[in-house]
C-alpha cells in the first residue's frame, strides 16, 4: 500500500487508522515502548525539506515497531551534490527497503518515487502538494477529543494558498462528515478554490459558530522570489492573528507546526489549554506507527 494522497484512503480505512493508533497510544505509556511487529523490516526516511515533527515522529514511529530506520536528510545527502530523485530511489531500493516515507519540495515527489521502488512509499509532504499523515494525526487527535467527527465544524484560516496541510485537511475533514470552511485574505485563498467545495470567508467573523480553529502556518520559505501575497507579516498578524481573546471559552485550537509565534497566533495563544497543538503531535506517533504497520499488514504474519 502507497499512501500518497488522502484520497487514497475511504472513511473505513481511516477508521482503521484510529483503532490500530489507540493500541499504540497505549504502548507509549508504558515503561518498555517497543513491540517486535515490524521486525526484521527496513524503513527509509527520506527528508529532502526540513522537519521537525514528522520526522522524529516517522523514525521514532519505526524503532518503536522494532523496525531497521535509517534516515536521509537533504543537506548531507547526495541530492546536495546533484543526483536526481530517480537515482536517489534507485540507489535506496538496492537495499530492498519495506517502506519508503518522503518529503520533498516538488508537488508529485512521493508519487513519481512509487515508479522507481517496491516498497510502500509513504508521502510525508510534497511541496504545496499534499500532507496525509498530517490529515489524519488531525482526525485522529479531534477523534480523542471530541469522541465523534461527524458534525463536527472547523474553520481552517490563513495560508491555504501554499499549504499542502490544507489541501489534505479539506478533502481529509470532509470524508469523514465534518463541516468545513476556509477563512483568509483573497490573496492567501488559491485560485480554482471554487472545486474545493467548501465556503471561503474573508473575515474572522466567520470564525464565531465553529468548534475548532485550525490556523496554518504562515509559509515564508515557499514566498522566495515571488510578490508577496501580504503587505507585511505585522499587518497580517495585526489583522489575521489570533489572541486569546479571539477564540471563544469550548474553541479548541489547532496548528501543524511549526508555529510562528506573533504571526498568526499571538505568543501566549500558542501555551493556552485550548490549543491541541502538543496533542497534536502525540497523536503523530501513534498515527504513524499505525500507517508503517497498515503499510505492511497484508505481508505480517498472525503473531503481529
Ligand atoms: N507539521 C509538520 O509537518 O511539521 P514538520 O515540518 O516539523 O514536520
Amino acid at each position: 500500500m502507497h499512501l500518497i494522497s488522502i484520497d487514497d484512503l475511504a472513511p473505513a480505512d481511516i477508521e482503521n487508522l484510529f483503532k490500530l493508533s489507540d493500541g499504540f497510544l497505549e504502548i507509549a505509556s508504558r515503561s518498555i515502548k517497543k513491540v517486535p511487529t515490524l521486525r526484521g523490516r527496513t524503513v527509509v526516511n527520506v527528508f529532502l525539506e526540513p522537519s521537525t515533527r514528522t520526522q522524529s515522529s516517522f523514525e521514532l514511529a519505526g524503532k518503536r515497531l522494532s523496525a531497521d530506520v535509517i534516515n536521509i536528510k537533504g543537506s548531507s545527502s547526495s541530492v546536495s551534490k546533484g543526483e536526481s530523485l530517480k537515482d536517489s530511489i534507485l540507489t535506496l531500493e538496492s537495499y530492498r527497503p519495506d517502506i519508503i516515507v518522503m518529503r520533498h519540495p516538488q508537488v508529485g515527489a512521493a508519487r513519481m518515487a512509487t515508479r522507481y521502488t517496491d516498497a510502500s512509499v509513504v508521502n510525508a509532504g510534497d511541496g504545496a502538494g499534499e500532507h496525509p499523515t498530517q490529515c489524519l494525526l488531525d482526525l485522529y487527535s479531534l477523534r480523542r477529543v471530541y469522541g465523534a467527527l461527524q458534525g463536527l465544524k472547523v474553520a481552517i484560516v490563513g495560508d491555504v494558498l501554499r499549504s499542502r496541510v490544507a489541501r489534505s485537511n479539506v478533502f481529509g475533514f470532509q470524508k469523514m462528515g465534518m463541516d468545513v470552511r476556509l477563512v483568509g485574505p483573497p490573496t492567501l485563498i488559491p485560485p480554482g478554490i471554487e472545486h474545493w467545495g467548501v465556503p471561503v470567508h474573508h473575515s474572522l467573523d466567520a470564525l464565531r459558530e465553529v468548534d475548532v480553529i485550525y490556523l496554518l502556518r504562515m509559509q515564508l520559505e515557499r514566498a522566495k522570489g515571488r510578490v508577496p501575497p501580504v503587505p507585511s507579516l505585522r499587518e497580517y498578524s495585526r489583522v489575521w492573528g489570533l489572541s486569546p481573546y479571539a477564540v471563544g471559552p469550548d474553541q479548541r485550537l489547532m496548528h501543524p507546526g511549526p508555529v510562528n509565534r506573533g504571526v498568526e497566533m499571538s505568543a501566549d495563544l500558542v501555551d493556552d489549554e485550548r490549543a491541541l497543538i502538543l496533542h497534536q503531535v502525540e497523536s503523530g506517533l501513534a498515527m504513524r506507527m499505525a500507517i508503517l504497520y497498515q503499510c505492511l499488514a497484508g505481508s505480517l504474519g498472525e503473531e503481529a
